[in-house]
């Protein structure tokens, strides 16, 4: 059996937030926690070691992304992505499961495995869970995803039922893989939930998942193109259903409004790119809500973004600056606004971990929304 990874060190009083610490290879974090991601084994627009002095310790990469690139002969001669890119704290890799879907082009499965067109040059390639499995080994993931079949929000019981019959058999066949690898894999493979929006395979797949050898558990298939109310119930539905005992990660989220939900509910991890993506946009997290610096509103504000946060675009500069830089087509606009969104994410988890050890996070996230979404009355 694997060795639990996961202590929870306090419950919060008003609902199932939980504060704990995550012990992994390089080193042990708190949780819950939102992990940056780096897709390309860089994210996007910031150096590594900004992102470490703001406290992350826990990153993404994408398995699908650099098996295509740089590929594996070259990440094996590097003796993989910590010591590829100098990052020395701890790598979760998706296993190419979502971007396969989501991505590629001329995607077929088979219960053998996944074969797909790269949507790089087009060319073609197959993965099996073996092989994702064997790619992260390679990469030297901390965090390493099994291969699952996502789907989107839309298809029939039979189709999710099919997708999900395809995960469990990965499942089970990426744990022997995992096994198989012995030393060479140092990592810990995470299960993934499926199921789609259908509460009887949602709970199948939450119940086998959790009860395989898996030292933690994600819950996947949320997050895609289903509206807010959908999400929140299966999260919560789903999420009481995945064993408590194990570090629970839900995939794909990371607005402060969805992470304040999946937190309510027990989750440990999270992880998104839309920090980072909607900050090379102009779109800025603050306790008012997404500021979109782009606007004229701010063409002669010398206020900064948010005056509580100890980012270098929020100390330094004006939001009329910023504007400026995003207009210009500057570099150091979508630097600014990179570091700014991870800053104040970071920032947002910490007043959410003291929240929970106070027992006053039911109360934190009310007063929270009623100001990001602006005082109603
Ligand atoms: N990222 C967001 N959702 C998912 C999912 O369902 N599966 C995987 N592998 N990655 C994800
Ligand atoms: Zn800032």
């Amino acid at each position: 059996m694997s060795h639990p990874i996961h202590t929870v060190t306090h419950i919060d009083a008003g609902s199932h937030a939980r504060c704990g610490l995550l012990s992994l290879p390089h080193g042990t974090i708190e949780t819950p926690a939102f992990m940056p991601v780096g897709t390309n084994g860089t994210v996007k627009g910031i150096y590594h070691e900004k992102v470490e002095q703001m406290g992350y310790r826990l990153i993404l990469g994408n398995t699908y992304h650099l098996y295509l690139r740089p590929g594996c002969d070259v990440l094996e001669s590097f003796g993989g992505l910590h010591a590829f890119s100098s990052w020395k704290h701890n790598i979760l890799t998706d296993s190419g499961g979502f971007q396969v879907f989501s991505l590629s082009k001329l995607r077929k499965i088979k219960d053998a495995g996944v074969t797909f067109q790269s949507h790089i040059d087009g060319s073609r390639h197959a993965f099996t869970p073996e092989k994702v499995v064997d790619i992260q080994t390679i990469i030297g993931s901390d965090i390493a995803m099994v291969l699952d079949v996502c789907t989107p929000p839309d298809i029939d019981y039979r189709a999710a039922q099919e997708a999900w019959r395809v995960t469990k058999l990965w499942a089970e066949r990426s744990l022997i893989r995992r096994d198989e690898n012995g030393e060479k894999f140092r990592g810990c493979l995470f299960g993934i939930v499926q199921g789609n929006f259908f509460k009887e395979l949602r709970k199948e797949s939450a119940e086998t998942i959790s009860a395989m050898d898996f030292p933690g558990i994600a819950i996947g298939g949320l997050s895609v193109g289903e509206t807010p109310d959908r999400f929140s119930d299966f999260l919560a539905y789903t999420t009481e259903m995945v064993t408590p005992e194990k570090p629970r990660y839900v995939m794909g989220i990371g607005s402060p409004d969805y992470i304040l939900d999946a937190v309510a509910n027990g989750i440990d991890l999270f992880d998104c790119v839309l920090a980072t993506r909607t900050a090379r946009h102009g779109l800025l997290f603050s306790d008012d809500g997404p500021v979109n610096i782009t606007k004229a509103i701010h063409e002669f504000s010398s206020e900064p973004v948010e005056p509580t946060c100890g980012c270098t675009a929020c100390t330094q500069y004006s939001r009329g600056y910023i504007r400026h830089l995003f207009k210009a087509g500057e570099m150091l606009g979508p630097m600014l606004a990179t570091e700014h969104n991870l800053m104040y994410l970071h920032t947002l988890m910490e007043r959410i971990k003291n929240a929970i050890k106070n027992n006053s996070f039911s109360v934190f996230r009310k007063e929270y929304l009623a100001r990001y979404y602006g005082e109603k009355k």
